[in-house]
């Protein structure tokens, strides 16, 4: 579903962030992405998300590789993921249900799916009662259940987290992890970066750790 070989990133003027990283995530894997701050974790994720371009090396999406994909292509191939960030990212001047339903408006659905594939959604992370409320008013893991409702709404193949639970409690934490499990066995691939050892070793996940731009074990 994601294959790496031997890809490499350097952003302007500085050294190489990522170096031959090479690796592959198949359909249907939940991953978890981990090494120290500055290891390169954020930027793998923007690649695989078409947000960064690689300096070297290739990077294939469900078997299309992305240098081969016109840049109208590049939408469409962006709409098949859902990201899911540290600071929520949500809007506070819409509701949770407009929050929710962005990547549909976005895609043009019309208003019937719209209201179908938000509750869906809302309904998928406990929230179905909360679509009417600001952003600000709900709690940090709501906040977080809402940024999750809003990736996976337009039902993409694969998930993007980056440190999705930084800004949770422990026990927070594990019920968002938990909830990802929840879409990993609906069939969504998941690639999770995150600092949380203890909650990635409870998990007994694929784990990924990068080291200086370098990928180090893979077992
Ligand atoms: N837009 C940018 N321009 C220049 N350098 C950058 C940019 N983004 C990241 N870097 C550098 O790339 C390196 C890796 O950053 P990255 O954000 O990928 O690390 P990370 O593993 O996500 O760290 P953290 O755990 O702190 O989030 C760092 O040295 C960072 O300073
Ligand atoms: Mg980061």
């Amino acid at each position: 579903m994601i294959r790496l070989e031997q890809v490499s990133k350097r952003y302007q003027g500085s050294a190489f962030v990522l170096a031959n990283i090479s690796v592959e995530i198949a359909a249907g894997e939940m991953v978890f992405l981990t090494g120290h701050s500055g290891a390169g974790k954020s930027t793998l994720l923007k690649l695989i998300g078409l947000l960064e371009r690689p300096n070297g090396g290739r990077i294939s999406i469900g078997g299309l590789d992305i240098r081969e994909v016109k840049p109208r292509g590049i939408p469409w191939l962006r709409q098949r993921m859902g990201f899911v960030f540290q600071d929520f990212q949500l809007l506070d001047d819409r509701n949770v249900f407009e929050n929710v339903a962005l990547p549909l408006r976005i895609l043009g659905l019309d208003e019937r799916d719209v209201r179908r594939r938000v509750s869906a959604a809302l309904d998928a992370v406990g929230l179905v009662d909360k679509g009417r409320v600001l952003p600000r008013t709900l709690s940090g893991g709501e906040q977080q259940r809402v940024g999750i409702a809003r990736a996976v709404v337009h039902r993409p193949a694969i998930l993007l987290a980056d440190e999705p639970t930084g800004n949770l409690d422990p026990a927070l934490s594990r019920e968002i992890f938990e909830l990802f499990r929840h879409f990993n066995d609906l069939g969504t691939t998941l690639l999770i970066a995150s600092h949380d050892l203890a909650l990635l070793r409870e998990m007994n996940q694929r784990t990924l750790v990068l080291e200086q731009g370098r990928l180090l074990h893979d077992p």
